[in-house]
């Protein structure tokens, strides 16, 4: 169900799903340029694999209903997000973050561990952007403003879904296509602002002392499985699930893989008599 939040500086969209009264809240951060509609799978799963679980879907500020954020950071993101966490009473949070919702959790973590009781990050990675990243992020923020959203992000699909599902599933090529297109200008030019000069956060990994699962598409050419090795190499408690026949969007593109390791996870990490 669709529920807006006033907070201090502008308005959070979201989708929830689940009992106020579960356990878990499950708070899902989207990637670049989504919004969370990415999740519908996992929020379509709240009943079965997720039954103790409330799901936050949330619209990061810039995207699908929410507003910009003031400020194009990481930390505003993830102020954000403390916010959103606060607003809807969420407790014992696990915070899963795909790609630039993986960039933002790490972000969170920095800024607020003590609200996060586990962490979930899909196809994303620790390291800053490149040199050559940084060029792009500006060309893109330039050419959305030249140009407008649909053509600057349309050289973002191919890297979006893996082989397997640009092959054999033309509906979802199609549906990721409209999310990308349907990107707020503001969302796409803070958001891309924000990740090219977002920090390294390699040294983040060693002080995350909840259970980590680490997802990843075991074709995803945006960030690559050896991306969440490497990560996995440095958080404590942390463990790798490589999903077969996905690339970047493995939440879309394997539901069933995806939501199986959740849903493991959830029952290991956070056992509901702990
Ligand atoms: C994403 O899916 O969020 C993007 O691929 C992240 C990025 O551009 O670094």
């Amino acid at each position: 169900m669709e529920h807006t939040f006033a907070l201090s500086d502008g308005l959070i969209t979201c989708d929830i799903a689940g009992p106020r009264d579960a356990p878990i809240t499950l708070v899902l951060l989207h990637g670049f340029p989504h919004d969370r509609t990415l999740w519908r799978e996992q929020l379509a799963a709240h009943a079965t694999a997720f039954s103790d679980t409330r799901i936050v879907a949330l619209d990061l500020p810039g995207f699908g209903g929410s507003t910009p954020p003031r400020v194009a950071t990481m930390d505003a993101y993830a102020d954000a997000v403390a916010a959103a966490i606060d607003a809807v009473e969420a407790r014992r949070v696990v915070l899963a973050g795909l790609s630039m919702g993986g960039y933002i959790a790490l972000a969170c973590w920095r800024r607020f561990a003590h609200k996060i009781s586990a962490l979930i990050l899909l196809d994303t990675k620790a390291t800053a952007d490149t040199d050559a990243a940084r060029t792009k992020r500006t060309e893109l923020i330039a050419e959305t403003h030249t140009a407008g959203v649909a053509a600057s992000v349309a050289g973002l699909l191919p890297g979006q879904l893996g082989r397997t599902t640009r092959a054999e599933h033309p509906a979802l090529v199609a549906q990721v296509d409209a999310m990308l297109r349907r990107t707020p200008l503001a969302g796409v030019v803070h958001a891309a602002a924000a990740m090219r000069d977002r920090p390294d956060s390699t040294t983040t990994l060693e002080t995350i002392t909840v259970p980590t699962l680490i997802v990843v598409g075991e074709d995803d050419v945006l960030t690559p499985p050896g991306d969440s090795h490497a990560m996995a190499a440095l958080i404590p408690r942390a463990r790798v699930v490589t999903i077969a026949d996905a690339g970047h969007l493995t939440v879309l593109e394997q539901p069933i893989a995806v939501n199986a390791a959740i849903a493991e996870f959830l029952d290991i990490a956070l056992p509901a008599d702990a």
